[in-house]
């Protein structure tokens, strides 16, 4: 029998935490509450199996326009999530970086995550990423604005520009590209999600909102995952 191929890298769309608490007559912060609290189950979930890097989507650029008492519920969950996470990833020796336009977080929240990527540094279990104001397109748009930055100072000619150049200036510098893409909840969407570095990837859309995505989910997505034959160089 073949052996069964571990993704090296998997990005999950965290999706369907609302529609988790309307099914309970509870509201919709709850399931930010549960679904927060599920990104933990995975990340162990996920190291376990073998998969070394786990990139989630927590809060996206055009998430910003919810009522503002949701932004706010979201924005205090995910504060206590990084203080929380400064021990988790101590005692996971869990790797953690946020990816997406800090600038535009609050000061409290960005000084928190700067603590948090400077003391997970050296870890060398799971690499975890959290998306957090984070659109792909404003992800390109920002690294061509450093490519052109460098054009401008003449340390750069534009037909020098490759592909792994602007790579390189995006916020996963450095890490692969994802393998498995997982999007919970039924939507078939990529809402503006790692839309350079998703472009190889394999999709897996299951109905399964995220609170109740757990580590039997997680391996049908990888047995999902298995049934592809993957082409390299293919298309
Ligand atoms: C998805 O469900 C929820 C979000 C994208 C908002 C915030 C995410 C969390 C609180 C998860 C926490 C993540 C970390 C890293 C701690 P939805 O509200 O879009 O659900 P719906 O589609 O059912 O309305």
């Amino acid at each position: 029998m073949e052996e069964r191929k571990i993704p090296q890298h998997v990005a999950i769309i965290l999706d369907g935490n609302g529609r988790w608490a309307k099914k309970r007559m509870m509201p919709r912060t709850y399931g930010h509450v549960q679904g927060s609290k599920n990104v933990e189950s995975i990340c162990k979930a996920a190291y376990d199996m073998g998969i070394s890097y786990l990139t989630v989507y927590a809060f996206s650029t055009e998430n910003w326009k919810r009522p503002k008492s949701e932004v706010d519920t979201i924005m205090q969950l995910l504060n206590s999530y990084l203080k929380d996470c400064l021990e988790t990833s101590k005692k996971n020796n869990m790797q953690v970086r946020v990816i997406g336009d800090k600038t535009g977080l609050p000061e409290e929240m960005q000084k928190k995550i700067a603590e948090l990527e400077e003391k997970s540094a050296g870890n060398t279990g799971l690499h975890f990423q959290v998306a957090l104001n984070y659109g792909g397109r404003d992800e390109i748009v920002r690294a061509v604005k450093k490519l052109a930055e460098k054009v401008k100072k003449e340390e750069l000619q534009p037909d020098e520009i490759t592909e792994e150049m602007l790579s390189g200036e995006l916020d996963t510098k450095g890490i692969p590209d994802p393998d498995l893409m997982i999007r919970t909840s039924g939507e078939l969407r990529l809402s503006n999600y790692l839309i350079w570095q998703l472009a190889y990837t394999e999709f897996y859309f299951t109905d399964v909102l995220w609170p109740d995505f757990d580590a039997k989910e997680l391996e049908k997505a990888v047995d999902y995952y298995n049934g592809r034959d993957r082409r390299f160089g293919g298309i």
